[in-house]
């Protein structure tokens, strides 16, 4: 039951409709009794709504700028102080609040929200908890390169933990975007190039963040984003037009999403983008047809930031009336930010350009979630002082950060082996405008972490050291301009050393939201510092800082060793010393593609074969190659290196050929041939030979993470699923075609341990 906060008469009116929430149906299963209760209390709640109040339960608005301390995230639009927004809380015109945090703050405004508006509906607070909360995680693209969705669903719930103890009870994530092209600065946000690493990540993370029971004081209502294909922008640039075909659009940016809504998530947050002509955020087909028609999606959708307002923009509406009585009828329930729904969707029901009944079924949809976490039972569930103060930051949330950092680095290069370090070496150079600085390791949508709190690289790795003094650490250069004299210093400090850990790549505020690039290049004053101490004959390790793959030919050329450490968030300089000295086995693999060359964007393994296929070994003019460089990646999907190496050998498929309804066992002997325990990635991919419309060289179907010590092997296996291999028609409806596959199992995409198997027609 709801706890008073303060008496007025709304309560006393307001108890017998909470009342219900205790009904007992006779005669029918627990789960019906809930739902009949849920259905019973909405009607009866909405029953007493006036119109203006249930639009207010559409409207959703930013902290009051006041209350932020971080840059904000979003444009600056009306903002309001927070006695305004008081008053607008007072009178019902506001359903929720996003990005302020604090349990004294949100109690604040929660307690105006029960105790002082007409009903009594509590709000409910939102806000982008990307990777983690005050305890940052690494940026969703570099845990996605675990290949580990169970430490995904871990981050996510301690993420979750976090924040609720700070009074948050609905995270605008997971971001579940395909992205194909590094342009893309958000990219960082989500898993990466391949649609099945994106549906399992995204499934994870909705199960990490809802947890089992959502009304539990400790779980938080997920929303995936951004409905729909987000990703598939124009030329990488953020926000553009996406132009796309209905098959791209099924076959590759939406199962994520219909993963994210199997695994329970209840919100779904609109697109900023149009697709093919029509903007996501007042697009029916996504809305109706996909959403409800299709996937009977029970939850409600919420625009992005003023992305309703911003349908007058695209051409789409002709004014803010016009675009609130598209975004509404087309199904999206609740505007963020604009406050176009507040605005205008009154007038509209009087005009007759809006029905009262739409209105209802977007409001329905709203409350039901807020029943869902248990809000009208105790608003102020998620307020706990004493957990806010204690769960924060705790030791077992702060070392997973750790141990996720550490699996997310990936190892690109190693030669003669030349990692791992000894931590007793005699003199360690620490160079480069990463090197020690405490902006850049959390990375883009971590507005709650504190970057003081953040292990930096030269703490990390002094504290792995034996001896302390025999790390040297010099900047060298800044991000994007040199310093006077840094490549002096720098080259001097490697002179003194073994062997030089270079911390280069992009900066914080290079990668995320409206961070698109089209160089997606090391800035030139970096490289100079790269080239000039590659001249001083010291063997250099790359520590890349990027929250994107990037075009780094000359790197691979010339480092001896390269690790992609992203923003690994909290823990990073502790995470990264880990791998640097060999506490923990790289594990990790790239899921995204490494280009050569920025103009290769959008470059992924799961491409098509064209009719000229380039064969990169031929000088032949007349197939798909560029003239100025290479059509091949420079790291492909899936690829990782180890301490250890790994071997595959015995390839076996348990038929020839399997009918429709059975499945294909598929087994793979990897063997440990190094010296070191490892753990590595198995994946298996699987290209359909011959199809009525034609198919990727190459597509993912499944893999596993299996740990080995040297010298053992172990049979892994695998069950491939005839409709796993089907996909979307000339007619547009899912089939699966008879015909000649081919697999291949191996530590990457470019895995060439191959075999056939026929699909038979019966
Ligand atoms: C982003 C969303 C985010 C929202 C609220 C928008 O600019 O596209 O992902 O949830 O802002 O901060």
């Amino acid at each position: 039951m709801m706890k008073a906060q303060g008496s007025n008469a709304i309560k006393l009116l307001l108890a017998p409709l909470f009342a219900v929430t205790a009904f007992s149906f006779i005669g029918s299963s627990a789960a019906e009794d809930a739902m009949k209760n849920e259905d019973t209390f909405i009607d009866n709640l909405l029953g007493r709504m006036t119109l203006e109040e249930k639009v207010g339960q559409l409207s959703l608005y930013a902290t009051s700028f006041e209350a932020l301390n971080h840059d904000p995230v979003n444009p600056v639009f009306k903002p309001k102080p927070a006695e305004e927004r008081f008053d607008e809380i007072r009178a019902g015109k506001v359903t929720g609040i996003f990005n302020g945090f604090g349990v004294d703050l949100l109690r604040r405004n929660q307690e105006v929200a029960v105790n002082e508006s007409r009903l009594g509906i509590p709000l409910i607070f939102g806000a982008d908890v990307i990777h983690g909360f005050r305890t940052v995680f690494p940026v969703p693209l570099a845990e996605a390169a675990s290949f580990e969705p169970s430490l995904a669903e871990r981050t996510a719930r301690a993420a979750a933990q976090e924040a609720t103890a700070a009074g948050i009870s609905w995270n605008f994530a997971p971001m579940v975007d395909v992205s194909r092209d590094a342009r893309w600065g958000r990219s960082v946000e989500g898993a990466g190039e391949d649609v099945l690493l994106n549906s399992l990540f995204a499934s994870a993370r909705v199960r990490g963040f809802q947890g089992a029971d959502l009304s539990s004081f400790d779980t938080m209502l997920a929303t995936p984003k951004h409905f729909a294909a987000y990703g598939a922008a124009i030329a990488g640039l953020d926000y553009n037009t996406v132009d796309i075909s209905e098959r791209t659009l099924r076959q590759h940016y939406l199962p994520p999403f219909k993963a994210a809504i199997d695994s329970g998530a209840g919100a779904i947050m609109s697109a900023f983008n149009e697709i093919n002509g029509v903007p996501a955020t007042a697009d029916p087909f996504l809305l109706k047809q996909i959403l409800r028609d299709e996937w009977d999606f029970d939850g409600f959708v919420v625009s992005d930031f003023n992305s309703d307002l911003e349908l007058v923009a695209h051409g789409f509406a002709a004014d803010e009336e016009d675009a609130t009585s598209l975004a509404l009828n087309a199904g999206l329930d609740m505007s963020m930010q604009s406050g176009l729904y507040n605005d205008h969707l009154v007038d509209l029901v009087r005009q007759g350009r809006v029905q009262e009944s739409q209105i209802d079924t977007a409001v329905r949809r709203v409350l039901r979630y807020k029943f869902r976490l248990g809000l009208f039972d105790d608003p102020f569930r998620y307020f706990d002082k004493k957990r806010e103060e204690t769960l924060i930051g705790s030791q077992p949330i702060v070392d997973l950060a750790r141990d996720a950092g550490r699996r997310s680095i990936v190892l690109l290069k190693n030669q003669g082996n030349v990692l791992p370090l000894a931590k007793d070496i005699k003199r360690l150079a620490l160079i480069g405008p990463f090197a020690r600085e405490n902006e850049h390791l959390n990375g883009p949508w971590s507005i709650f972490g504190r970057n003081d709190e953040s292990v930096n690289l030269a703490d990390g790795i002094r504290s792995a050291l034996m001896s302390p003094d025999s790390l040297i650490v010099v900047k060298g250069s800044g991000i994007e301009k040199a310093i006077d004299g840094g490549i002096d210093e720098a080259i001097a400090a490697a002179s003194q050393a073994d062997i030089v850990l270079l911390a280069v790549g992009e900066g914080q505020h290079m990668s995320g939201e409206a961070k698109s690039r089209a160089d997606i290049t090391i800035p030139k004053p970096q490289m100079e510092l790269a080239k000039a101490l590659k001249a001083s004959g010291k063997p250099i390790v790359v520590l890349l800082r990027n929250g994107r793959p990037l075009a780094i030919p000359w790197l691979a050329d010339n480092a001896d060793a390269i690790l992609v450490t992203w923003f690994l968030g909290s823990q990073m300089g502790h995470a990264v010393a880990d791998v640097v000295f060999g506490d923990y086995n790289p594990s990790a693999k790239l899921p995204m593609t490494f280009p050569t060359a920025s103009g290769q964007c959008p470059i992924y393994y799961n491409r098509k074969n064209t009719g000229r296929p380039d064969v990169p070994e031929r000088a032949d003019r007349f197939k798909a190659r560029y003239i100025d460089t290479s059509s091949q990646p420079q790291y492909p999907f899936g690829y990782g290196l180890s301490y250890t190496q790994f071997n595959y050998t015995d390839l076996r498929l348990d038929a020839a050929d399997i009918a429709h309804d059975q499945s294909l066992g598929v087994s793979v002997t990897l063997t440990n041939i190094g010296d070191r325990t490892g753990e590595e990635v198995v994946q298996l991919y699987v290209r359909d030979l011959v199809g009525s419309v034609t198919r990727p060289i190459r597509e993912l179907q499944a893999f596993q993470k299996v740990s080995l010590a040297p010298g053992k092997s172990r049979t892994i296996r695998f069950d491939i699923d005839p409709h796993a291999l089907g996909f979307w028609g000339p007619d547009m409806t899912w089939r699966v075609e008879p015909g000649r596959f081919e697999v291949f199992v191996g530590g990457s995409s470019e895995a060439d341990l191959g075999a056939q198997f026929v699909l038979r027609g019966e």
